[in-house]
């Protein structure tokens, strides 16, 4: 918490919905309220839109959530707040206080993306990007969920051939508060021959991998059953630390079949033959890597969503992809990665799973009609900007509606 302290400067919430609660001093709310009938879930949920297309598909995703979310019978109070070069430019620091507290305090937190060009020669400590690093650290998501599934109807659309495409649907688990990009020491320091050395370390604590391991056993047990860890336990020793202990976690889980796999291999195989893998637990750097491969097979990054979760607090949802600097402010980014975002928020952060079918349905539904952004469009398509797409996905999720009631 201390690093996100940054600055005492006042910032108010640059947009406060309808509804919003103002107290974010109380503990995160799942109040049920006594005056509707049929009594409605309320809960408070906290908007990053951050920078570039950020802004663009948060707002798209948040009329899709707040839909679904009240056909479900649930009540959303966003409050939205700037974070990364949005907040630089503003108060001049990329995590301010107020941001974090409305984010910490809330039930959920759907994110943007964060960056851009403009901020690129800051120094590290203003770069837009620390923002996500204090949201992870400070919330203590440790384990990020990467759903990476080619849908039928984007099997082109993979870098893959068909054959090896389609059919994909796995689930990258990564630890993602740990390993080296959180290891000391670490900098660029002078070493005693008076030359600058760059030091990063590769450190795991046993709870760190029992706790990450766990969840995804949990994973795979709620999905086909297969878990492989990927690590590099040849050569590396927290590897090998790692390999230990999610063995001996496997036999806890007799139902799911567990198999090892080294990083490299992994890199390979995920090209090669994808569809042998269900879910994949790995460390924060392998995953990092490995889960961008993976984007690649499902055909765009656009489609990609993500869940971040803590043992305790509020979970982070976010696409996977960048503020897209070179589409930002053209209505050209595909929104669907985020409204997917939307429905993890609902699934792995509210517990809400028929408010999450709904949105996963309807982006089905939308891409069974026709409907493309750029950066999935084929020839025989429609080609829609970000906020038709959203409209049309909107329509989807109050169509299922009217064949529902
Ligand atoms: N989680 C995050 O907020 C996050 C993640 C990665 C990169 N970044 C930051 O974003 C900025 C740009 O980084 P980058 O260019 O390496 O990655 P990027 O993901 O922003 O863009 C890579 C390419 O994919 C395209 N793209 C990305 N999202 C898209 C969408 N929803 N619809 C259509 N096309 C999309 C972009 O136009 C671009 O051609 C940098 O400042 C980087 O640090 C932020």
């Amino acid at each position: 918490m201390a690093a996100i302290l940054q600055t005492k400067i006042q910032l108010n919430p640059i947009k406060v919905f309808p509804g919003s609660l103002t107290d974010h001093s109380r503990a995160p709310s799942r109040i049920m309220c006594s005056a509707a009938s049929p009594a409605k879930k309320r809960f408070n949920i906290a908007l990053l839109p951050g920078d570039g297309i950020g802004p663009e598909v948060i707002s798209v995703a948040k009329n899709v959530l707040q839909q679904a979310g009240s056909l479900e019978g649930l009540e959303f109070n966003f409050q939205e707040m700037p974070v990364g070069g949005a907040a630089l430019d503003l108060v001049g620091v990329p995590m301010p206080e107020e941001s974090f507290s409305v984010a910490k305090n809330s039930d959920a937190i759907l994110l943007g993306a964060i960056g851009g060009y403009k901020w690129d020669k800051n120094e590290k400590h203003l770069r837009p990007e620390m923002a996500l690093y204090y949201l992870r650290r400070d919330l203590k998501v440790f384990a990020n969920l990467r759903p990476a599934t080619v849908l039928p109807q984007l099997v082109d659309a993979s870098s893959l051939k068909r054959e090896i495409a389609e059919g994909v649907d796995m689930m990258i688990v990564r630890e993602l508060t740990g390993g080296i990009y959180f290891g000391e020491p670490r900098g660029i320091k002078i070493n005693e021959n008076g030359e600058e050395v760059g030091i990063s370390t590769e450190i795991y604590a046993a709870h760190e991998i029992d706790r990450i391991a766990r969840v995804a056993f949990e994973t795979a047990r709620k999905r086909r059953g297969k878990l492989c860890s990927i690590d590099k336990a040849n050569v590396l020793d927290a590897s090998m630390l790692w390999r230990k202990r999610v063995t001996a976690l496997a036999s806890e889980y007799p139902d799911v079949e567990l198999s090892h796999m080294y990083v490299d291999n992994a890199a390979m195989q995920l090209i090669r033959d994808p569809k042998q893998f269900d879910t994949i637990v790995t460390n924060n750097i392998f995953g990092d890597i490995l889960s961008d491969e993976a984007s690649m097979i499902t055909g765009s990054i656009g489609m990609l969503p993500s869940a971040s979760l803590g043992e305790s607090g509020p979970g982070l949802f976010e696409p996977i992809h960048g503020s897209a600097p070179d589409i930002a402010g053209q209505d050209k980014a595909n929104p669907l990665a985020t409204i997917l975002s939307a429905a993890m928020l609902l699934k792995y952060g509210l517990g809400e799973e028929e408010a999450a079918k709904r949105i996963e349905d309807a982006v089905l539904d939308a891409l069974n009609k026709g409907f493309r952004t750029g950066d999935i469009y084929s020839p025989g398509n429609k080609l829609v900007g970000c906020k038709e797409m959203g409209e049309e996905v909107l329509k989807s999720v109050d169509s299922k509606v009217a064949a529902t009631v």
